[in-house]
């Protein structure tokens, strides 16, 4: 080939590339030495070949003849004369199993020939079965959700998990107009938007998706579709679900914010105790003297003092409880003793503000093992928070049952309260979440801190009118 040749070859190659690759047949291009020039997308999935391992290669990779390219052109020309129709060739695929099909060969006269050599009945047709079977596997993967749309936004096409996000059936969905899949959601918040199919592209776009029963996190990827002459005719859009990893991030989060504060509590904690232990000392010496020396008012001073000092003791204490795995000693706990001893501090408490405490039991309550004392904390941390959210009136319901499912004993106590809001529900939880005035907000995360380091679990459910803890413990 002349280096003019090749030159203009290489400029109007990508062209050429397209030209080919829009022709439905398998089609590759020769030049007079007998070597592959160009060759199209379809003549590599019939043949099994890579670009690179065609281009440069004797013709003879893919048409087994024996002699020039010329030679074959015109015995070509002779039979198709003689014929009338295409004639046929041998093809030989890369595993070399050979083959008959109908060829064209069309020569571009030139100072340096090109030989256009066409492989009919190696069509698209050939190989879709692979990609109908590729489509079919999309289809039913069941982590990849896959939607296709047609130019007039009618979903043609839509994978088992695809479905499930919208909560519906395949039937529903296949050749259904989206406005009628999403009738009665705006725009705006519709899984699938129209503007896909005017040139809105996504990549790995996060979003959120709720259908009737369930909230999704999803990575979105979305483009159009186009036809041979570059008209769009359709668009894709694919789901990966990522709820899971979603939450396993929060947590972690959460995890490590817990730890964050831990190495802070624990650092400063041991040196709030010390000297608080000495003020508390002399205090108590004052008292004694206050007491013996009549000097009353001296006296009602230091008890608030020594209050306020057994208050910032016990806020120490639960910093102490959070911030690493305390030597805790567990041994096996009665909850019916637990119960029969807080009761009395939990009905103490709510006849203060007038509200009753019912405590409902079915029986006996099983045996647990953990902690005692830090068993009572968390239920009268519990049901602490139930009396002050009920505030003049109400009644403390307290009662358990066995979750056969989970295999633990439940415990719960609810409230006839204002409720805990949706929008801060994820946090009750946090160390230093609070919407009281006089609140640490450690009530909770000691109590779950507690529980979980048994093996427990703290859910809870409020809706609307109420709010219900359940404390879940493997039980003997
Ligand atoms: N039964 C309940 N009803 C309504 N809201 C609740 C209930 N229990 C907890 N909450 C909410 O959760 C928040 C956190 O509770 P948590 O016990 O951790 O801290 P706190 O009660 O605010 O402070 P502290 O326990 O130190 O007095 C509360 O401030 C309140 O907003
Ligand atoms: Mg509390």
């Amino acid at each position: 080939m002349s280096a003019s040749f090749s030159l203009h070859l290489v400029g109007s190659s990508r062209r050429l590339q397209q030209y080919m690759n829009q022709l439905p047949t398998a089609v590759f291009l020769v030049n007079q030495e007998g070597r592959i020039v160009e060759v199209n997308e379809q003549l590599l999935r019939v043949t099994g070949y890579s670009r690179d391992q065609l281009v440069n290669q004797p013709f003879q990779t893919i048409l087994p003849f024996d002699g020039s390219v010329v030679q074959m052109y015109e015995e070509h020309l002779q039979k198709e004369e003689q014929l009338d129709v295409h004639a046929e060739v041998e093809w030989r695929d890369r595993q070399g199993k050979c083959g008959r099909t109908p060829a064209m060969i069309w020569v571009q006269q030139a100072e340096q020939p090109l030989y256009l050599i066409h492989l009919f009945q190696l069509s698209k047709e050939m190989d879709y079965a692979l990609s109908q079977r590729l489509l079919a596997k999309l289809t039913h993967d069941t982590s990849l959700g896959l939607f296709v749309l047609d130019d007039q936004a009618r979903i043609v096409e839509a994978s088992q998990a695809a479905c499930k996000l919208l909560g519906k059936d395949r039937l529903q969905v296949i050749n259904t107009h989206i406005d009628h899949v999403f009738a009665g959601i705006p725009e705006q918040h519709r899984l699938i938007k129209k503007e896909l199919l005017e040139g809105v592209k996504l990549h790995n776009t996060a979003t959120s998706w709720t259908n009737d029963n369930q909230r999704y996190e999803l990575i979105v990827d979305a483009n159009t579709l186009q036809d041979d002459s570059g008209k769009t005719v359709g668009a894709f859009v694919l789901f990966k679900d990522i709820t899971n990893l979603r939450s396993y991030e929060q947590k972690l989060e959460r995890n490590e914010r817990l730890a964050m504060i831990g190495q802070i509590a624990a650092g400063t904690a041991h040196e709030i105790r010390n000297p608080l232990t000495s003020i508390k000392g002399f205090l108590q010496m004052f008292l004694k003297s206050f007491t013996e020396t009549g000097m009353d008012r001296e006296k009602s001073y230091t008890e608030i003092m020594l209050t306020e000092i057994n208050r910032i003791n016990s806020l120490v204490s639960e910093f102490l409880l959070l911030s690493k795995p305390r030597n805790v000693q567990y041994s096996m706990v009665d909850l019916n003793t637990v119960f029969a001893e807080i009761l009395p501090i939990v009905e103490s408490q709510a006849l203060l503000y007038g509200i009753e405490v019912k405590f409902t039991s079915n029986g006996k309550l099983p045996m647990v093992v953990g902690d005692t004392e830090l068993l009572k904390q968390v239920f009268i941390n519990i049901c602490k928070n139930g009396i002050e959210a009920m505030g003049e009136q109400g009644t403390l319901h307290i009662s358990h049952h066995i979750d056969q499912n989970e295999d633990k004993v439940s415990i719960d106590i609810r409230d006839t309260g204002p409720g805990i809001p949706l929008y801060i529900i994820d946090k009750i939880f946090d160390p230093f979440f609070t919407t009281k005035e006089e609140g640490t907000g450690l009530g909770l995360s000691v109590c779950q801190k507690i529980i979980h380091d048994i093996g427990g679990q703290i859910r809870v459910s409020s809706k609307g009118y109420g709010t219900t803890f359940h404390i879940m413990l493997p039980y003997l």
